[in-house]
């Protein structure tokens, strides 16, 4: 926690969209008269037909949310032809390539075209409304494209960070029940080429459905086809026209499914649809990062994550905006690549995750100091709570005290920011996410369920509904509704804690439930626990997060062997790769602690809180052990501890 405050500085509080007057004005709108607000609001957006009702929608019994009923539009209309008459000529999209060097700028116009003649080939595939396309592919034009052409045709996108493993894909494959993948041979990052056929053929090999793989040459290495199901996306698109009318969308039917993690099971296919979602990307990009006419905008999320879905192609592409896209990492080839691409590309609006300050503060200022960032006016943050040391360090070296940095809180299912600073109207707090962005009506409930008022801690729900809300889980909308409404009945449950000040900032204490956040990536305990227990050696696991310096929380994993198994130097390489190898190298744990037992309730619940109490090296506080069927566990566990915080 932090007591600084930075107010607004002048030029801000004059040039930007909003200031604090008028924050107050429109977010009272929002919240007391959401039809005028919304009926306004959607008006930046075109639609083919009206919408006849702004919402209509409910928290309570089946959970049905509905935003501007009726109403016909498409998305990638929204971001594409309706700019071809005054932005035609405009850069829609910078790519910055892996290697210092590579790089194309796509008009809206060249986009548009691209654009259209892949829906022309995903018509040819058989593609139809509703289908759904899974993508895996890097950061390169083609995913931009391939999302826009899904949404042109009405197809569903469920796309596959290409960080994760032949088994994840294979499990999203399957539950969305995707009969296309696009693919590439390869992609980048850094040094390194990843091999993303390779890990296509096993998921289709696993998932069997797939009938048509379109693969993208990008490195030009030699990967297998297999006649009749793989085709190479330049051979197709080569034939195809470049015009392709749009689809005429429902505002309600879906746009994209996002697989993400919770407490339980596997993870879950987040749906959501296509008028509340383009209003919503569209108007919080423009109000969060002040985005004006002309300015450079760079979100270094990748698109695999809802941060790229939603602030790198569906919001600013909905903003006629230029948008960069990244294909490498912060490293490579040194640590100044992400200040040179500023310098490079005159970036203005730079959006960014802690865990990267983190790991470009431990290098040092000399490597941000060698560039110039005089373009820069604006810095943002997203995914994980931000501490004030990495906040400082940020808008001091980075930002050289003249850029305000505008901490988003949201999450995959809330498909847009929701807790934010507004950098012409909020004073900022290091560490604090701030206030709520138009239309949101944040809450703290006690454990008993009581709402607190004024300030205090407790579990953050969301009090009614808002645009770009998730609709349902993809083929389980009673999963849907246990996971998020039914904790505190009539609100949207976030899952995270927080606390409110006395100024009404909310800062964000991180998650209650067994979700881990891995440099801004969530992990479910469960999904870790299980993949360790199908390896034959491992009897039975229990997996929790630690604080870790640039990572914010990893991976400690407490393994129990099956008979016959010694614990060994080897055997934990193997189990950390086996996990790494299933569900990819996010979920590679940090520490593996062998131990005989786990500490258990008499009727056999695995105690976790005290797991995480040694894990933190917390020993001094276990709290109450008096439940514990064998107390001697506990003993056990501290003497074999593994000190990795
Ligand atoms: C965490 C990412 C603190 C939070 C957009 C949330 C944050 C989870 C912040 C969602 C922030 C995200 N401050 N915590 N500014 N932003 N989180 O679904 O725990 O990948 O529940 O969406 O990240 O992660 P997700």
């Amino acid at each position: 926690m932090s007591n600084d405050l930075f107010t607004v500085p002048e030029d801000w509080r004059k040039n930007a969209w909003c200031d604090d007057a008028r924050y107050q004005k429109m977010y009272e709108e929002s919240v007391n008269d959401p039809d005028a607000f919304w009926t306004r609001e959607a008006q930046r957006i075109d639609w083919f037909e009206p919408f006849s009702k702004v919402k209509n929608s409910s928290f309570n019994g089946d959970v049905d949310i509905k935003w501007f009923l009726d109403g016909k539009l498409n998305v990638a209309y929204n971001c594409l032809d309706r700019h071809l008459e005054n932005r035609g000529d405009q850069t829609a999209i910078i790519f910055e390539g892996n290697e210092p060097g590579v790089e194309e700028k796509i008009t809206y116009r060249q986009l548009y075209e691209r654009v259209c003649r892949f829906s022309n080939v995903l018509k040819s595939c058989g593609v139809k409304k509703g289908d759904r396309v899974s993508i895996y592919l890097p950061m390169i034009p083609q995913l931009a494209v391939a999302m826009l052409a899904c949404a042109r045709i009405g197809a569903i996108h469920s796309i596959v960070f290409a960080g994760f493993s032949p088994d994840a894909l294979a499990n999203r494959i399957t539950d969305a029940e995707c009969t296309i993948l696009i693919t590439a041979d390869e992609g980048l990052r850094g040094p390194k080429a990843i091999g993303l056929k390779e890990a296509a053929d096993e998921a289709m090999d696993k998932a069997g459905m797939v009938k048509k793989c379109i693969v993208v040459k990008h490195t030009g290495a030699d990967v297998p086809m297999k006649a009749g199901r793989d085709v190479w996306w330049h051979d197709l698109t080569a034939k195809e026209s470049t015009e392709c009318p749009p689809e005429h969308m429902d505002s309600e039917d879906p746009l994209f499914i996002l697989y993400t993690s919770g407490s339980t099971g596997t993870p879950k296919g987040v749906l959501h649809t296509t008028g509340g979602y383009i209003v919503y990307t569209s108007l919080t990009h423009q109000y969060v990062f002040d985005y004006h006419d002309g300015d450079i905008y760079w979100c270094t999320a990748d698109i695999g994550w809802v941060t790229g879905h939603s602030y790198i192609i569906y919001g600013p592409l909905a903003n006629g905006a230029v948008t960069i896209m990244f294909e490498g990492i912060p490293n490579y080839p040194d640590f100044s690549r992400f200040w040179q691409i500023c310098d490079k590309h005159q970036v203005n609006i730079f959006y960014t995750a802690p865990t990267v300050v983190r790991a470009l503060m431990q290098q040092g200022d000399e490597p941000v100091k060698a560039t110039s960032r005089k373009s820069v006016r604006l810095l943002g943050t997203v995914g994980e709570p931000i501490n004030p040391e990495a906040w400082l360090w940020y808008y001091r070296v980075v930002g050289e005290e003249r850029c305000p940095i505008v901490d988003t809180w949201w999450q995959t299912e809330t498909g847009g920011i929701m807790i934010t600073p507004l950098p012409g109207a909020t004073d900022l707090k290091p560490g604090s996410a701030t206030r709520p962005f138009f239309g949101i009506q944040p809450a703290l409930i006690d454990k008993e369920g009581n709402q607190l008022d004024g300030p205090g801690e407790g579990y953050l729900v969301m009090l009614d509904s808002w645009p770009a809300l998730a609709r349902t889980v993809y083929g389980d909308h009673r999963r849907f509704k246990s996971t998020y409404f039914i904790q505190c009945p009539g609100t949207y449950f976030s899952g995270d804690g927080a606390r409110r000040d006395e100024d009404g900032y909310y800062w964000i204490t991180g998650r209650i439930d067994d979700v881990i956040n891995v440099s801004g990536h969530r992990l479910g305990t469960a999904e870790i626990e299980s993949s360790l227990v199908a390896h034959p050696a491992v009897s039975e696991a229990a997996v929790v997060g630690f604080p870790h310096d640039i990572k914010g929380q990893a991976i400690y994993a407490y393994v129990t062997l099956s008979s016959g198994f010694e614990p060994s130097e080897e055997l934990r390489k193997e189990l950390s790769l086996f996990v790494r190898k299933d569900i990819g190298p996010i979920a590679t744990p940090e520490v593996l602690q062998f131990t005989d037992s786990l500490p258990k309730t008499r009727s056999g619940k695995i105690m976790r809180r005290i797991l995480r109490k040694v894990a933190c090296n917390e020993l001094d506080n276990l709290g109450d052990t008096s439940t514990l069927a064998d107390p001697a566990v506990v003993e056990a566990l501290i003497k074999n501890r593994i000190d990795a915080c």
